[in-house]
């Protein structure tokens, strides 16, 4: 109740008796207040806050100067990293505390509207923290990296791992994950593969969607990344990526169309490069053409951290918010409104949407958070998700190991497993279980000599580690493999059961690997590798390996050596528990690859020019100290045959084929129906799979559609849906069924800018990998349809 408004009352009734005076305050107080309340609200105006109703309200109320501070955000504050890094952020923002320390970003406050801060966070593998100097590191669940999480082919399952981030986010008070991010695994040296899901761009979009679900439930938003085309970490900030309409319509922006539209993300994130000479986060035919017009996005977009060239163009463009914001770029904003290069309707559009983000964010609603997520909860959820993912390559017989083995472990990856790879999707996590640790943890008798020499080897390696700094984000600290001499392998075949060999290999952010020692084997693996199998093979005892990479590693060259080889990928805090998992035969294995294994680097159609090739520095251009990108150009030659798109169209045979993975038991598909000949609005296939040996398993199904080539060139197939069934039960059976709708069956014409079905008869082709085709059935379209 307003006091004065009571007083100026008094003045009026001044005439009135004292008692009268009392009486009637009591009657205003406890009797008319409700009325009095109405009328004061109207007469007083009440200062103007946010709320989810008001917002083009405050659009108006804001100043030019707020309206560019909201959409640009506060800086970078990494506690402990050095001076000079990263570019300065205005001197006022750095005095605010955040509200949590250590994440990759936040936005603008205008406390006189009501709009608070919001707290943006990394990444895919797990919230990410980066703090220096904090003396009790705050945790997070490391779950697996993007291709395990797709490679589990299974929609619930990748949810689950998206809710781990979800609740953590939440339980941590941030609003905004920095996840998912699926750009197409073009080249197997792409460094951030390993947070990418798959070459295949509906298997992608189709995983997106899951983990921003299984988010977004939480009340957090995500940020889908990077659009578009960020297959390449050489150079990755000004490298332009020159791409054929089609190829970018069909391959490298379609995860996203799916993704957005299955699941309504709250952001998303441009990328680096440029894309046809024009910077995606400064792109109007691509965030406000394309994402905006066509496929109806109603979220905010963000530029990558320190992206693009003009904040003005960027805005312009319909990239809202600029991350992590810089003074510079509010200056670039500000002039650009003020010269008329920039329309202030722009700018508020983009003010708009920011606003209608913070209002659905748990900052706004003051949600509570607690400090404590439930990381013993959680890392259970990563262990499941994880054995889910792995992928069997080859089984001679020598998987599950019998309970009783006694294991010669070798790699330094058996004793220090690798979790995920570096930079902005690695996660600071409380601890990790090694396979060495898993392996015991399962009742299995490790061979003590081979354990202790490792264990000191790496111990005394680590010790030489510098002080944590920034940088290691770019540079991960990695142990050269420890040397085993022949003898020591010779007596390990003598006194244990198996060899177990893990290959371990990390790549990350800002670079991308390299063939020799990285996607080959070192010499020194393979001499290894040759010697256990000679030494083991003559004893009669079998060696397997495990594969603790983020993506594809040359095989062909040795597995004849191996009698088993599990593909692992990195599988996160409770990995080497989940190896175990799958090597004891707890968990019957059933993920499968969602890329290609090429026989050899050059099989690769990409290999022939990535990275790019790199240009001259401009006149007065110089290198970023953090990242130093050069100017640089790639041709994407191969079009719209990436990956099992040209193995499987032009013949050229892999090490282990697109789809491809074993399980303990054996599947047998039959009854495939189609529910009509004739193609009308859409069409259903059924099939039934049967678990037809001794072991239950689950198996992932998948449909590839060959479609007619009149006009368009078409690859001879492409993956257009998959299921995984449920645990099925020696001789159990279960019916699963694909929907496939006219966008299934199109493809990008760009001479007339349309997605087009051509008429003609399209052959439904389901199996157990692009290869292993079980059963197929052919439908006919009678006319040509053009597809919106
Ligand atoms: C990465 C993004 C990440 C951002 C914030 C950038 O370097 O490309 O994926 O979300 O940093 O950490």
């Amino acid at each position: 109740m307003d006091l004065d408004f009571l007083n100026r009352l008094d003045f009026h009734i001044i005439k009135l008796s004292l008692s009268n005076i009392i009486l009637m305050k009591k009657c205003l107080l406890f009797i008319c207040l409700p009325f009095f309340s109405l009328s004061v609200a109207a007469q007083t105006k009440e200062p103007l806050q946010l709320n989810k109703t008001n917002i083009k309200q405050v659009v108006k109320a804001l100043t030019l100067d707020e309206k560019v501070k909201l959409v640009v955000g506060m800086g970078m504050h990494i506690p402990g990293a050095s001076a000079g890094l990263l570019p300065p952020n205005d001197p006022e923002d750095d005095k605010i505390t955040p509200k949590v320390p250590g994440t990759s970003g936040r936005t603008h406050a205008i406390d006189r509207l009501g709009i608070p801060s919001l707290t943006l966070s990394d990444g895919p593998a797990g919230i990410h923290f980066m703090d220096l100097t904090a003396a009790k590191p705050k945790y997070a669940t490391a779950i697996p990296i993007g291709t395990l999480l797709a490679s589990t082919w299974d929609t619930i399952m990748t949810k689950k791992a998206g809710e781990i981030l979800g609740r953590e986010a939440k339980d941590y008070g941030i609003d905004i994950v920095l996840t998912p991010a699926f750009n197409i695994q073009r080249n197997p040296l792409g460094g951030r593969n390993f947070e990418y899901y798959s070459e295949d761009p509906f298997l992608s979009g189709t995983i997106a969607a899951a983990v921003t679900n299984g988010i977004q439930k939480y009340g957090i938003g995500v940020s889908v990344k990077h659009f578009a085309a960020n297959n390449t970490e050489t150079n990755r900030m000004k490298l332009n990526t020159i791409v054929s309409e089609r190829a970018l319509r069909e391959i490298y922006l379609k995860g996203f169309e799916i993704a957005v539209k299955k699941s309504n993300p709250w952001t998303l994130m441009t990328s680096y490069n440029l894309i046809n000479g024009t910077y995606t986060s400064e792109s109007k035919n691509l965030l406000t053409d394309i994402l905006r017009k066509e496929w109806g996005f109603k979220g905010l977009v963000m530029s990558d951290w320190f992206a693009g060239q003009n904040a003005a163009t960027s805005l312009k463009a319909g990239n809202d918010l600029q991350m992590p914001g810089r003074p510079d770029q509010v200056q670039t904003i500000i002039n650009a409104v003020k010269n008329g290069s920039l329309a202030m309707s722009d700018l508020d559009e983009s003010v708009e949407r920011f606003l209608n983000l913070v209002v659905k964010t748990g900052t706004f609603n003051n949600v509570p958070y607690s400090n404590k997520p439930d990381l013993k909860g959680n890392a259970a959820v990563s262990r499941t998700v994880a054995s889910e993912g792995m992928v069997l390559l080859k089984n001679d017989h020598a998987l599950p190991l019998s309970k009783s083995s006694t294991v010669a472990l070798f790699g330094n990856a058996s004793y220090d497993i690798i979790a995920g790879g570096t930079g902005s999707g690695d996660v600071v996590k409380k601890y990790t279980v090694s396979l060495d640790e898993g392996l015991v943890n399962s009742g299995f008798k490790l061979q003590q000599n081979n354990k202790s020499a490792y264990e000191n080897y790496i111990k005394s390696e680590k010790a030489k580690k510098p002080a944590p700094s920034f940088m290691d984000v770019f540079n991960p600290f990695v142990i050269k493999e420890m040397e085993v001499k022949n003898e020591i392998i010779t007596a390990s075949a003598a006194n244990s059961d198996v060899a177990i060999i893990t290959i371990g290999r990390i790549s990350g952010e800002s670079k991308d690997r390299k063939v020799a020692d990285d996607f080959n084997l070192t010499d020194a693996e393979k001499q290894t590798l040759k010697t256990l199998s000679e030494s083991f093979h003559a004893k009669n005892k079998k060696v397997i390996v495990v594969i603790n990479a983020g993506g594809v590693i040359e095989t062909a060259s040795w597995n004849q050596w191996a009698d088993a080889i599990l593909m692992a990928w990195q599988p996160g805090m409770e990995g080497g528990n989940a190896i175990a998992d799958i090597l004891s035969g707890k968990v019957n294995p059933s993920g499968k690859l969602t890329t290609s294994f090429p026989v050899s680097y050059i099989d690769v159609p990409s290999s022939k020019n990535f990275p790019g090739k790199q240009l001259p520095l401009k006149e007065g251009e110089i290198l970023d100290p953090v990242m130093p990108t050069y100017p640089a150009e790639i041709t994407y030659d191969d079009d719209i045959y990436v990956g099992y798109r040209h193995f499987n169209t032009n013949n050229i045979k892999t090490a282990y084929e697109f789809g491809f993975g074993l399980s303990y038991t054996q599947f047998e598909y039959s009854d495939i129906k189609l529910s009509s000949s004739e193609f009308k609005d859409k069409i259903t296939a059924t099939i039934t799979i049967k678990n037809t040996g001794k072991t239950a398993g689950k198996e992932v199904v998948q449909l590839y559609l060959n479609a007619p080539s009149v006009k368009l060139k078409k690859p001879s197939e492409e993956l257009k849906g998959f299921a995984k069934t449920k645990l099925l039960q020696a001789g159990e059976s279960q019916t699963i069924s694909f929907t496939l709708t006219p966008g299934e069956l199109a493809s990008y014409d760009s001479n007339i800018s349309s997605w087009i079905a051509e008429a003609g008869n399209y052959t439904i082709q389901i199996g157990a990998s692009s290869l292993n085709i079980k059963k197929t059935k052919q439908f006919h379209l009678a006319k040509d349809l053009v597809v919106k």
